[in-house]
């Protein structure tokens, strides 16, 4: 069984950092290894630490960590690198989640840092549900590859990337997605208030819709998406009506492929 890493420094501890925070922890990283930095540390983050004994802001010196794990804002990193960039020695994991920050970004701001894993969660790390795509720089070893595995599998579902440039995909697919799914939550209502029912009504039926197809997805996983569709669309019916019009030469596929391009050039140019 893989370690966890015997000594880790969080530099961060807003909506990301908070949720890796509580998902190590529950998935059983030792409080005694974990310390944060985290300048305005919120109430929750404040009395985990406190209740489970965690160092935060402790103010001293501290000597290398095996793992730094950084999820301030992408904009704020010039400004934090050079107080954390003591901390690291040659043999510390930086493990990054800010997005846009390339290895070659992090490793010229934290100089003495050899090892970088640059990772891309998605917003429901924050209830143990996220995604996460990561890319390993040659430096990182095969035990630090099982740290990364052990934390980032605490958040969610987790894959390995063989190319950086591959976060670019990943950020328009998974880190962006969230967002179009409560977009389609959105225009499934718009599409009921369209036909004459109610906002709320239309909303509670949209909300519940996209929840409970989530919850089958999830729980029927050996079960491709592709078969439930079928499984509910009988021949001439209702559902083939409207999956003709989604899935036409103006249909959804296309409409996502431009979508998730237009995502995966803007990160591309984020990224510089
Ligand atoms: N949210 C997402 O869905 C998502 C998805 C993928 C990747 N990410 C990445 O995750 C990172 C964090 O995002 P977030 O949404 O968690 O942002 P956030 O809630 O603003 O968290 C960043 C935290 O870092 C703190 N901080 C600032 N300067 C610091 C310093 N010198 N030392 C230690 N901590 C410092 C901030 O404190 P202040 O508030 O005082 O500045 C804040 O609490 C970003 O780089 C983002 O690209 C986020």
């Amino acid at each position: 069984m893989t370690q966890w890493p015997a000594r880790l420094v969080l530099v961060g501890a807003g909506k990301m950092g908070g949720a890796m925070a509580q998902g190590w922890l529950d998935a059983g990283l030792a409080a005694s290894s974990l310390t944060i930095l985290e300048p305005k540390p919120s109430r929750e983050i404040a009395s985990l630490a406190a209740s489970r004994g965690i160092a935060l802001n402790p103010g001293i010196a501290l000597p290398p960590p095996d793992m730094l794990a950084l999820a301030v804002k992408p904009q704020s990193l010039d400004q934090v690198a050079p107080g954390v960039a003591g901390i690291a020695s040659a043999r510390t994991l930086v493990l990054s989640i800010l997005a846009g920050k390339t290895v070659a970004d992090l490793t010229a701001r934290l100089p003495q840092a050899r090892a970088v894993v640059r990772a891309m969660p998605n917003l429901p790390a924050a209830i143990g549900r996220g995604v996460t795509a990561a890319f390993a720089n040659a430096n990182v070893t095969g035990e630090q590859r099982g740290w990364c595995e052990r934390l980032l599998r605490a958040i969610g579902a987790f894959y390995w990337l063989d190319d950086e440039s591959a976060i670019d995909a990943v950020t328009a697919i998974s880190g962006s997605g969230p967002a179009y799914v409560f977009a389609l939550t959105e225009a499934l209502a718009a599409a009921a208030e369209r036909l004459g029912l109610e906002p709320e009504l239309s909303m509670g039926l949209a909300r519940g819709t996209v929840e409970g197809a989530a919850e089958l997805m999830r729980r029927d996983s050996s079960t491709s998406p592709a078969t439930l569709r079928r499984n509910v669309t009988s021949p001439g019916g209702t559902t083939a009506a409207a999956l003709a019009v989604l899935q036409g030469p103006d249909g959804l596929q296309n409409l996502m492929i431009r979508a998730a391009a237009a995502a995966r050039d803007r990160a591309a140019e984020m990224a510089g």
